[in-house]
């Protein structure tokens, strides 16, 4: 069976076999009948470059619904099982009225997924609205709740993506959202600017939903037209000594500020000064408005875009001596 439809950046690689889970139990069915090398997960796709066939059964978690479980004062917790799309799920709760997740709109994925990387955007990332997780041990088949301090969250990272790697499988997101009261974060100044533009005074949370879809449109392509997996690069962070030296070679570097000794360079910025912006290299590329992005212009193999992302980690390295790391699972 073929996965073209089943990632984002639209690579057509065939699976030995596939099964779509709509509960635990039919997961933890499924654990108990493989071994787990034998086993590929599958959530939204979105955070993988597939660079092979793959020889394994693709367990999709297909696990759906979404619902309150408790409420009080100001806060509702709301339960969601792992094979929610994200971005529907951010549009329903603000269709609620729940207010955290609005900074969060249009991030590709699912809701299982979303706190391996801890996604953010827009001064939001997902530790700030998660309450906690359940997950199937794939050793034992038994479930474990994960509190937010046990999950170890940090800029694109979990206790998923180091101790727990490959171990646990994600089957139950609980989110802390506000009722009323909402504290909106419109502190990056292009949610600020979109909405002055609009002339949006007093915004709503779905005012800043709005806003920040229209911003990640305007630069970030749609899978479903063209093949990709968001930010290919992570933004990497350097110690701030090195920022000043390379500052004075590069008066315009931008940086945001991580501790009081590194600092977060954007990775799109140093791609982009290399020249690389809308390059195209066959069925692969950077994309035109936004060079954090790679591309598969509809027939890339993961391979090619693989050599592209080498290219440009080497290209970055040779004019800033920054090693850029990527964001995206890479399978091979
Ligand atoms: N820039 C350029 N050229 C480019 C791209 C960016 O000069 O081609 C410059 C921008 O002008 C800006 C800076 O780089 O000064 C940062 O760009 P931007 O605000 O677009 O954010 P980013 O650092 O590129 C990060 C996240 C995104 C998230 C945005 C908004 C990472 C790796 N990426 O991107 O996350 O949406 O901030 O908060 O942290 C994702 O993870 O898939 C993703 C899209």
């Amino acid at each position: 069976r073929s996965l073209k439809e089943f990632n984002t950046f639209g690579i057509d690689v065939k699976a030995k076999e596939y099964i779509s889970v709509s509960t635990a139990d039919q997961l933890i069915k499924v654990l108990d009948t493989h071994r787990p090398e034998e086993i590929f997960l599958l959530g939204g796709g979105s955070n993988m470059l597939l660079t092979n066939d793959v020889y394994k059964t693709v367990v999709h978690l297909n696990l759906k619904g979404k619902k309150v479980v408790e409420r009080n004062d100001n806060k509702v917790i709301i339960e969601c099982l792992a094979g929610e799309n994200w971005h529907e799920f951010v549009l329903w709760s603000i269709d609620h009225d729940y207010g955290g997740l609005e900074n969060l709109s249009l991030i590709p994925g699912n809701v299982g997924t979303s706190p391996i990387q801890n996604i953010g955007a827009y001064g939001v990332e997902l530790k700030d609205v998660f309450h906690a997780c359940e997950a199937v041990e794939i050793a034992s088949g038994e479930i474990r709740k994960f509190s937010k301090e046990e999950c170890e969250f940090d800029y694109r990272h979990s206790i998923f993506k180091s101790d727990l790697k490959g171990k646990f499988i994600i089957t139950k997101v609980f989110f802390r959202l506000t009722e009323k009261n909402h504290v909106l974060n419109t502190s990056y100044g292009v949610i600020e600017d979109t909405l002055t533009k609009k002339g949006v005074v007093n915004p709503t949370i779905k005012d800043v939903s709005n806003a920040v879809i229209q911003i990640r449109q305007s630069k970030l392509p749609d899978p479903k037209h063209l093949g990709n997996s968001g930010s290919f690069f992570k933004n990497p962070v350097i110690p701030k000594e090195t920022f000043e030296q390379l500052k004075k070679k590069h008066p315009q570097m931008p940086m945001y500020a991580v501790s009081k000794t590194m600092v977060k360079v954007p990775a799109g910025w140093l791609v982009d000064q290399c020249g690389l912006k809308g390059f195209r290299d066959g069925e692969a590329g950077v994309h035109k408005h936004q060079a954090l992005v790679l591309v598969n212009y509809g027939n890339a193999t993961g391979e090619d875009v693989l050599s592209l992302a080498k290219m440009v980690q080497q290209t970055v390295m040779d004019k800033f001596e920054i090693s850029l790391e990527a964001e995206v699972n890479i399978i091979a």
